[in-house]
């Protein structure tokens, strides 16, 4: 359970969870993605671990066996597709992290008011060559721990760190609550602000955070299901992964709604929102320096986790098409993932004059909300009806009655329904939404 939390766990709780909310205007946008977690996340969450468990393959394989015909067969390629894209700039962001480690381990410590942080975060990020290498860095490790194939053991080590996260971010937010800020923010969280649910551009990003948040419609936890054993209770377990992530992401909002209210900064600015509010509360913390080194220590094994498991997904399909040893196949992973990165660690310096949005930014929009949404379809459509509902729900190890018809229901119609209006509702804003057009202000 704790692997399966791991997985599904990192910087989407903290990173992007907060910046989401704070762009699409807190709580009206929070119901929306609880909403679209326990409808569309929890199901096709069940659906994906079912397909790896019955067939025990990874997720090209896994659903060509389940649905030979095409085009049926090649639904697990939208998976990959949605993890090539994300691996194309979640290393970049994980380098900011690490980025972060080494200065609060190493570097001359932020000032009491931590002020020193936010331009240095920009001069940061607008100098290609210190963006290149913290990603280049991440991409290594993350490329030699698949080499020499201790994925599953570095996977158990992060497991087994992530109840020591839960602590040091439940005691963030318990600071956070003590912040001056903290009411305005549990307002901005809590109390919504209904007019949000009047722009389509909502429910698409509340479904895209779904989506990146809990792992899905990447063939991830297709082969994360084929490690199941089969005793466990698959929907239980569901259920856990999907609501121990939410519930991260909501503490994660108390550590940076507050400070982001009480050191005034714009919560709707964007991808940075987290990484600029964040060195505020430990320069005012007691000790907070250490308190640092941990928290970026946790969510950079978080985030190496994710690298890592991405870099998986091309290596095991590398060794599955072409063949060849795994050391072969993850070096040419690395290489390919290194080209890939390259682009979005000089979003904000060489390519922030031929973009008008940071290509990261337009990166991460694109896959949450295009690419794995149009992902989550195919699969949801596949559960539903490609896959013969007695055989699904048996795989699924969901009771008889209504539960099992509920799950079918949401498979067959509500979520690619759901997801395809929201889709094209959101696509049809994306055009003139400032949201998106907005750079590194
Ligand atoms: N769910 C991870 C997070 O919240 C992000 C993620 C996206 C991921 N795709 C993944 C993790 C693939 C592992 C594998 O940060």
């Amino acid at each position: 359970m704790l692997a399966a939390l791991g997985s599904a766990i990192g910087l989407g709780n903290i990173w992007r969870f907060s910046y989401v909310v704070g762009e699409n205007g807190g709580g009206a946008f929070i119901l929306v993605y609880v909403v679209a977690v326990a409808l569309i996340g929890l199901p096709l969450l069940i659906a994906e671990l079912a397909i790896g468990r019955r067939t025990r393959a990874g997720p090209v394989k896994a659903f060509a066996r389940v649905g030979p015909r095409l085009p049926w067969r090649w639904t697990g390629w939208f998976g990959v597709v949605g993890a090539l894209c994300i691996l194309a700039y979640y290393p970049v962001i994980s380098g900011w992290v690490m980025r972060y480690l080494w200065v609060y381990a190493f570097g001359s410590v932020p000032d009491a008011a931590g002020l020193r942080f936010v331009p240095g975060f920009e001069a940061y990020v607008a100098s290609p060559g210190p963006s290149v290498l913290w990603t280049v860095l991440v991409i290594v490790i993350a490329g030699s721990v698949v080499a020499f194939g201790i994925e599953r053991g570095i996977e158990r080590a992060s497991s087994l760190l992530m109840p020591v996260f839960g602590m040091i971010i439940l005691v963030l937010a318990g600071h956070g609550l003590s912040l001056p800020g903290a009411s305005h923010a549990l307002e901005f969280l809590f109390i919504p602000d209904w007019a949000v649910l009047e722009r389509p551009v909502t429910y698409l990003a509340a479904v895209g955070q779904a989506f990146f948040s809990i792992g899905l419609a990447m063939g991830i936890l297709v082969a994360f299901g084929s490690y199941l054993p089969p005793g466990i209770n698959l929907p239980r377990a569901a259920i856990a992964i999907a609501g121990g992530d939410t519930l991260v992401a909501l503490v994660a909002g108390l550590i940076v709604f507050p400070a982001a209210f009480t050191y005034g900064f714009d919560p709707a600015q964007g991808p940075t929102l987290a990484f600029v509010v964040l060195p505020q509360v430990f320069a005012a913390m007691p000790g907070g320096r250490w308190v640092a080194v941990g928290f970026y220590l946790l969510l950079l094994m978080a985030a190496l986790t994710s690298v890592i498991a991405l870099l998986e997904v091309l290596v095991s399909l590398l060794m599955a098409k072409v063949g060849g040893r795994r050391l072969g196949a993850a070096l040419a992973a690395t290489m390919a993932a290194l080209l890939l990165a390259l682009p979005s660690a000089l979003s904000y310096s060489i390519l922030r004059r031929v973009f008008a949005e940071p290509l990261v930014e337009r990166m991460d929009h694109v896959s949450s909300n295009i690419v794995l949404p149009l992902s989550g379809i195919a699969v949801s459509l596949f559960a539903g009806w490609v896959w013969p509902a007695a055989e699904a729900v048996k795989a699924a190890g969901l009771p008889q009655r209504w539960p099992s018809w509920l799950w079918l229901w949401l498979l067959r119609f509500l979520i690619p329904l759901a997801v395809a209006l929201v889709l094209l509702g959101g696509l049809g804003v994306f055009l003139d939404n400032p949201s998106v057009a907005r750079g590194l202000r």
